[in-house]
């Protein structure tokens, strides 16, 4: 078999993401916090990954400083900063100053996501995305995260995933409840809030920082005809792919806000990202007029609890189709549940090798962000799926790295992926990455 080792940029972001309320615990201000008592959510978060206790976190960016990492995407607890309506909370905003110094003093560039799926809940009782009142708020939120961490932050997420929020949260309702109904209607003037909240902080941001970087982080699925030869299947992959992948990014470059979500056009959302964040994990069949699964090809390789069919190609393809929107892409969150570390190796070499391809077609991939540094408390899924580099015991919180992490190390420190590296970690890949 040929050896050869493939080059990525030196100055490629080579990083991990977390999100706030999958790690922090006690959220007790914020709407999850509040579904996980009712009982409406089956999991309760608790101490998550103990990041409240600021050493548990700085010894978890310990670890991602000797990965190698020089990137760290992490979120702000909106509940935590403002715990009630306009009262800012200084030791919060102390804290999250701490740990993105934390992360600066290790060499890591922080990005920040102002909305991770997380609502503080009073914001909930107001309305949130459904109410006008949201535009308000959530601008002064954006303005007030970039007055306090600002100098330290270069880039910015305003929302992450908005259409699998409104996903979750009105059409399969396992996400906390919005105040008003959950439902089609209600969801998709929650989605055109979202569009207005994140034009409004977008310019929050802006008119503090200039120079900062701000986009959303957008899932991208890779939807599939379920029959190949159908041709009603492959016309649904299209309008699935249309209404999950590309209506919102439509959205954002235009100003004007799709029919589908109350039409209309959004003073200052025209052009307002600075960089494509793309979130992907997977290839979904799509069978005619279903929003639902149908199962999985029988040849798919799927990873823990049949969370996703892993399909690296879909990656590249993902990048291609937003080379339209002519801005620097970052892959925002990219990783799968597998406890035993049985596929991680082989789904960070194959998903690397496709990002490795875009570049060299001159496709401006300039970072990607694994999905996650550590196993966290995964939303209404809770401790079921373990998507860390670093394996975390919940109950007696003790870290140790899986071979994946290792890996990935491997790859940061030296800004390459070699066969080497795919002999020792997944030799079974050799001869399709490095045929002889
Ligand atoms: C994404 C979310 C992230 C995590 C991963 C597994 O959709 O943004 O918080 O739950 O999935």
């Amino acid at each position: 078999m040929a050896h050869a080792t493939l080059y990525f940029p030196p100055d490629f972001l080579w990083g991990t993401a977390t999100a706030a309320h999958q790690v922090e615990g006690q959220n007790t201000n914020s709407d999850w916090w509040a579904a996980e008592e009712s009982g409406m959510v089956a999991h309760r978060s608790g101490q998550a990954c103990g990041w409240l206790d600021l050493e548990t976190a700085l010894a978890d960016f310990d670890r991602a400083a000797d990965m190698g990492t020089n990137a760290h995407r992490l979120s702000l607890e909106w509940s935590r900063i403002e715990p009630e309506p306009s009262v800012f909370n200084q030791e919060a905003i102390d804290y999250y100053r701490a740990l993105l110094e934390g992360l600066r003093a290790r060499g890591i560039e922080p990005m920040v996501t102002l909305h991770h799926f997380s609502n503080p809940q009073w914001l909930v009782e107001k309305g949130d995305f459904q109410s006008d009142l949201i535009v308000e708020y959530f601008q002064r939120f954006a303005r007030r995260a970039a007055e306090a961490f600002g100098d330290l932050v270069p880039k910015w997420v305003t929302i992450n995933e908005p259409v699998v929020y409104f996903y979750h949260r009105h059409l399969l309702r396992c996400f906390p409840p919005p105040k008003a109904p959950a439902g089609w209607s209600n969801g998709l003037r929650g989605l055109r809030g979202m569009l207005v909240a994140h034009a409004a902080a977008y310019h929050a941001i802006k008119a503090v920082r200039p120079k900062a970087q701000i986009g959303v982080a957008k899932h991208w699925v890779a939807f599939e005809p379920h029959r190949p030869g159908s041709p009603l299947d492959r016309w649904w992959a299209g309008m699935l792919s249309r209404g999950f992948n590309t209506l919102w990014m439509q959205a954002m470059t235009s100003g004007r806000i799709p029919l589908l979500f109350g039409g209309g056009r959004v003073n200052g959302l025209a052009g307002s990202f600075d960089f494509v964040g793309l979130n992907y994990y997977m290839r979904r069949p799509a069978r005619f007029l279903s929003l639902g699964l149908p199962p999985p090809a029988p040849d798919a390789l799927m990873s823990d609890g049949g969370f996703g069919e892993i399909y690296p190609r879909g990656l590249k393809a993902a990048i291609r189709a937003n080379l339209a929107y002519d801005r620097p892409i970052y892959i925002t969150e990219n990783g799968l549940p597998d406890s035993q570390d049985r596929l991680r190796p082989g789904f960070l070499i194959t998903h690397l090798h496709q990002i490795w391809h875009a570049i060299n077609w001159n496709f401006p991939v300039m970072g990607y962000y694994h999905w996650s540094l550590i196993d966290n408390f995964e939303w209404d899924r809770g401790w079921t799926q373990r998507f860390g580099l670093i394996e975390v015991d919940p109950e007696t919180q003790v870290r140790a790295i899986r071979p994946s992490g290792r890996l990935y190390g491997e790859i940061c420190r030296s800004f390459t992926l070699s066969s080497r590296m795919v002999e020792r970690y997944a030799i079974d890949l050799m001869p399709k990455l490095f045929p002889g």
